[in-house]
């Protein structure tokens, strides 16, 4: 068996490497002069089977997978298990307004193409993985991201919209405190309005915890309403920070303690790493090596 790690996920898949005690498998990745990107798998793959690593954001890590997969096929893998740390597009998983495309449905579809199985963690909706026409498996950042906040002594996990309950209740479950949730409506990509909740927060630790931290503006909103109630440390948690534009700054100018992000994009704030319950998934039962 062999790991390929893709640019966008290369930590993660050495964390696997290490894990599965599957060596990494030599790949070369160059530009053309017009740009295009040149992939080449170093090492025989031919009946062997290989696990490509590479998250989808931004757009070339996309094409960049393409590559890799086609890459394994054509050298003869026996299987490919395609794992996505980040799936990107995953949250235009439903035609909002006519004329729209599915875009997650149309990623997972090209992913299909030269994969045998699918990981992606944490994906934005559970049915994104009915898009993919392979097997597809879901793998929690929860019991990582729990093990980090249960050193920051929480009282209180927080959900910032119902969507991401389950999330909070399984989090503070592992930690042992209790959970909430604040009732959230976004009006477009970047307006939200966090209604105001009859929260117990006073004087609590909380940390809120989402799937994704992009513009910063939904947790920015749930920090404003904690500190209403009271609020005594905040942090903030996600699978998958992508902190788009300012959105670190609005964080702090909120008034977060603390930023906490897994590495499936890696960051500053990637503090919890993936790979352990990436590798632990792919010996269990569910998924075959
Ligand atoms: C939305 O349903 C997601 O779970 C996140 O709450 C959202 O993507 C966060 O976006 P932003 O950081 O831009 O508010």
């Amino acid at each position: 068996m062999y790991i390929i790690g893709g640019t966008a996920s290369k930590s993660v898949a050495k964390g696997m490497s290490k894990n599965l005690d599957a060596p990494l498998a030599r790949i070369i990745l160059k530009r053309f002069p017009d740009n295009e990107l040149y992939v080449c798998i170093s090492d025989d793959v031919s009946g062997e089977n290989v696990i490509i690593v590479q998250t989808t954001y931004p757009d070339p890590n996309i094409v960049e997978l393409f590559l890799l997969q086609d890459a394994a096929r054509e050298a003869g893998a026996k299987k490919i298990t395609t794992v996505i740390p980040y799936f990107g597009y995953g949250r235009q998983d439903k035609k909002f307004e006519d004329g729209e495309p599915i875009s997650a449905k149309t990623i997972a579809k090209l992913i299909s193409v030269n994969a045998d199985e699918v990981i992606t963690v944490d994906p934005h909706k559970k049915h994104i993985l009915d898009f993919f026409s392979i097997p597809a498996f879901s793998c929690s950042a929860v019991p990582e991201l729990a093990k980090y906040l249960k050193k920051k002594n929480i009282d209180l996990v927080l959900a910032p919209d119902k969507g991401a309950l389950d999330r909070a209740k399984q989090a503070s479950a592992l930690i042992g405190c209790d959970f909430d949730y604040m009732e959230k409506t976004r009006i477009d990509g970047t307006t939200i309005e966090i209604k105001p909740k009859n929260l117990n927060a006073q004087n609590k630790n909380v940390a809120i915890i989402d799937d994704i931290i992009s513009t910063g503006g939904t947790m920015a909103k749930s920090i404003n309403e904690l500190k209403k109630h009271g609020a005594n440390k905040i942090f903030v948690a996600c699978t998958h920070g992508l902190f788009a534009g300012d959105a670190i700054k609005k964080l702090s100018s909120a008034g977060c303690d603390e930023i906490i992000s897994t590495d499936t994009i890696k960051s500053e704030f990637s503090k919890v790493k993936i790979a352990p319950s990436l590798s632990q998934l792919m010996t269990s039962k569910q998924v075959s090596i």
